[in-house]
């Protein structure tokens, strides 16, 4: 007697051994994830650090699923943080955001979630606490527009240079 031939999901099933465990819907559930996982960049500014919130700050991102991949404690040189923001350079606040991000140390970090960038401008909350959102970290941590207690990447292009920045 022949052999019957091995069915199509077999085939399928030795591809993927873990996910094949999954029902059909938890494993698309999973791919899905999986495909749209990003990785951007938030710093915990000089402001925060001196209020002593680093924790706190990780707390509630880690809450909200970030996963913390990379994280240091530096202190930036005058010449790294006009590289940083030089988009800003004909700004007027320019050379005080300078002054302010050259304060004291800061504590950039990469974070990895599902749709990382959009979902992190949402937790932080707008650049100016006083128009920031209840519950978001910078109407709980930042003092004025400047002062914001926290960076976050805008684009996924930016966090791609931001990233390497400051972890290449
Ligand atoms: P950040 O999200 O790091 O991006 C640029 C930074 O410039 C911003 O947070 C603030 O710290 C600062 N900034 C933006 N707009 C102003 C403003 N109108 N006055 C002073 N500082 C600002």
């Amino acid at each position: 007697m022949r052999e019957p031939l091995p069915k199509m999901g077999l085939t399928k099933k030795r591809a993927n051994p873990i996910l094949s465990i999954f029902k059909r819907d938890t494993r698309r559930i999973f791919t899905r994830i999986l495909t749209t996982m990003e990785r951007t960049l938030l710093i915990v500014k000089p402001d925060a650090v001196a209020q002593n919130v680093i924790g706190e700050i990780i707390r509630r991102l880690e809450a909200k699923n970030f996963r913390v991949a990379e994280l240091k404690m530096t202190r930036l040189t005058r010449e790294q943080a006009a590289e940083f923001y030089v988009v800003h350079r004909q700004r007027p606040f320019y050379n005080d955001l300078l002054n302010f991000m050259t304060s004291g140390p800061c504590v950039p970090m990469v974070l990895e979630r599902e749709n990382a960038v959009s979902f992190l401008r949402e937790t932080i909350g707008s650049t100016n606490p006083a128009e920031a959102a209840e519950g978001t970290i910078r109407k709980d941590f930042a003092t004025d527009i400047q002062n914001n207690a926290v960076h976050a990447s805008d684009s996924r292009e930016n966090a791609a240079g931001e990233v390497a920045f400051f972890f290449a």
